[in-house]
């Protein structure tokens, strides 16, 4: 058993690390070294985070702690730490808790542990983007294949399947072998091909610039799949970029142009003749750590900007330098598909498009659904077997600590 040695000041403190399990107590947090690292852990976290029987419902292990009733001055009153048992703490309102090391690595909170947990965004190189391929079989009947699959869409934003059998409605059952359909107010699955009578341009033979679907929703549909029944008309190769990276360059080139973007509100809509959908966002989302998390860009679906009349001409400035970017052809992938293929994109991410076509050349049929990509991760985590809480503490069945 190794027991707090020493009091310091609240916070991390620089210089060289103590032996394995050191505990530091400091006025606010504590400190253990795990793995040859310094790790923080302040008191009301810890508290927070208690898996004593009082604290959790067993059976599902939802908090039952009223996390706003923990005291500002809560701290140990004991705490030890053993490799083999974890830290204990009794804290200052009576109750006893444990953390084992395996708990505290997984959550621990400094900064290079916190970004590791991310899942890894590779950005398209500038030119030739080469796009990750997989079987249907593959994805559909192996775990393996379906998790290399997730893993390909959550790093790159898109993927593309193969062999996929061009019967109608094919879409919509992948879709539901990986997660959900996400509806919205037109088509649970949407057919796309000459329709002179369609609500949208998609329904022509014309180009379709880069785009992405839907961002007259204020959550726009985060995943889309477009699975290829038949592809034999001359032209309407795929086009897809990422946007994202092209982001990346807007903010590298001219970050006062990024955050006009960033801050702008865009109305979008789309309608049919029974349905509407009408969202006004700015084209670009960040995340708490100042990363891109939402990118909506469809021009065809802007509507009248509504903003301070001296805020118009540097938005048209911001606007237009994005779209020589993305119109570039830098971080683009251009192919033709097949018969049978599946692109799926984290829409959130990547824009689709694809160049004319000769509809008088040979058919060309796709039909695509929505779904969102937190069912995909979800499904990677569920496949990888780290969907359920590790509980700090190990408990037999009764619930008593072991
Ligand atoms: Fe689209």
């Amino acid at each position: 058993m190794i027991e707090a040695t020493h009091l310091t000041g609240a916070g991390p403190v620089a210089g060289s690390v103590e032996p394995e399990g050191t505990l530091t107590l400091g006025e606010r947090s504590l400190s253990l070294v795990l793995d040859g690292r310094e790790r923080h852990f302040h008191y009301v976290w810890l508290r927070d985070n208690s898996w004593a029987a009082a604290d959790r419902v067993f059976l599902s292990s939802e908090r039952k702690l009223f996390t706003p009733a923990i005291a500002t001055t809560v701290a140990p009153t004991e705490a030890e730490f053993d490799p083999d048992s974890g830290l204990s703490v009794r804290w200052t309102d009576g109750q006893q808790a444990r953390y084992s090391a395996e708990w505290l690595r997984r959550h621990d909170y400094s900064q290079a542990p916190r970004h590791g947990r991310r899942h890894a965004v590779t950005l398209w190189a500038e030119t030739d983007a080469e796009l990750p391929r997989f079987s249907h079989a593959d994805v559909v009947d192996t775990t393996d294949g379906q998790l290399a699959y997730l893993d390909a869409v959550a790093e790159h934003g898109a993927a593309i399947v193969t062999g996929v059998p061009s019967a109608d409605h094919e879409v919509e059952r992948f879709a539901e072998t990986i997660g959900h359909v996400r509806e919205v107010a037109f088509e649970r699955v949407h057919n796309v091909r000459h329709d002179p009578t369609g609500y949208n341009v998609a329904h022509t033979p014309e180009e379709l610039k880069p785009h992405t679907d839907l961002p007259s929703y204020n959550w726009p549909p985060s995943i889309q799949l477009l699975h290829f029944l038949t592809n034999e008309a001359t032209g309407g190769e795929s086009t897809l970029v990422d946007g994202w990276a092209a982001l990346a360059e807007l903010r590298r080139q001219a970050p006062g142009h990024f955050d006009t973007l960033c801050r702008v509100p865009v109305p979008y809509q789309l309608f049919s003749e029974e349905e509407d959908t009408w969202a006004e966002n700015p084209m670009v989302q960040l995340d708490t750590d100042g990363n891109v998390k939402v990118f909506r860009f469809s021009n065809q679906l802007a509507q009248p900007l509504s903003i301070p009349f001296d805020q118009v001409e540097s938005f048209y400035d911001a606007y237009r330098h994005l779209g020589t970017i993305i119109d570039s052809g830098r971080h683009r992938a251009t192919f033709k598909s097949d018969g049978g293929d599946l692109i799926t994109v984290h829409s959130h991410r990547v824009l689709h498009g694809r160049l004319p076509y000769d509809p008088a050349s040979g058919a060309r049929h796709l039909q695509d659904v929505y779904m969102e990509f937190d069912d995909l991760l979800a499904r990677r985590r569920v496949l990888r077997g780290e969907h359920k809480p590790l509980a700090a503490e190990r408990r037999d069945v009764t619930g008593e600590v072991a």
